[in-house]
């Protein structure tokens, strides 16, 4: 039998990160966040000199990422490990954002990436975090969420988490990235940023994020 899968798909501030890490919680189930992995072949680019452009680099890069995925000791989250080295936070970082969404844009890398996200699915089941995950690698899930927000609240929740960490962070520069990054990603040719079909679709502009998990819970209890 097919492991069970709920997707999660939307912009980059929907909230997507923190309800899919709280629901596997929740389920007990796997977690894939898979745009860990455009970030680490984005940093893995940076670390080899590879240039954002040299789609044959990249795809090599991709296919052989040499990644590990720790489930830390504080209990909370797991460390990401790229050739040896913990980069959990530095892949988060707003440069690595931007050169992700722009190798993500390339068809042969987000081919090359297709099977090792489809390897995370095991049970008793798996939470998929991305961009395309109801669309295009998991499109048989049993449940498809997709989660947006308006840009305006998703630049704010972003300032926020960034201004202990970056007093200088403006807010204007912020959406402004928020809106590149959705354009790029809505628009390119393949696999862009769009719901399935058949997804349930969520504004979470004035949602808190309990109030999203229960609203996922309740989907998830109606199918089971
Ligand atoms: O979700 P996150 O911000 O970590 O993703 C970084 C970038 O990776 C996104 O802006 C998007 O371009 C790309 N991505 C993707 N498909 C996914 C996950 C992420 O194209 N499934």
């Amino acid at each position: 039998k097919q492991v069970a899968v709920i997707t999660v798909d939307g912009p980059s501030g929907s909230g997507k990160g923190t309800i899919c890490q709280l629901l596997a919680k929740e389920l007990g189930w796997h977690l894939l966040d898979s745009g860990a992995l455009y970030r680490l072949t984005a940093l893995a680019a940076r670390h080899h000199g590879v240039e954002l452009d040299d789609v044959e680099a990249l795809e090599v890069l991709a296919a052989h990422l040499d990644v590990q995925f720790k489930a830390s000791d504080n209990g909370k989250g797991v460390q990401i490990v790229l050739e040896g080295e913990e980069v959990t936070h530095a892949i988060r970082n707003e440069r690595v954002g931007e050169d992700a969404s722009v190798i993500a844009a390339l068809g042969p890398v987000r081919e090359a990436l297709l099977n090792r996200q489809r390897d995370f699915a095991g049970a008793p089941g798996l939470v998929a975090d991305g961009r395309d995950m109801g669309t295009v690698v998991f499109p048989s899930a049993e449940l498809k969420i997709y989660l947006d927000a308006s840009a305006e609240e998703r630049a704010q929740r972003r300032y926020k988490q960034l201004i202990s960490k970056e007093p200088g962070a403006s807010l204007d520069d912020i959406l402004n990235d928020i809106k590149a990054r959705d354009a790029r990603d809505m628009n390119r040719a393949v696999a862009p940023l769009k719901p399935a079909p058949d997804a349930v679709r969520l504004d979470t502009t004035t949602m808190t994020i309990d109030e999203v998990l229960q609203a996922v819970l309740d989907e998830a209890r109606h199918r089971g």
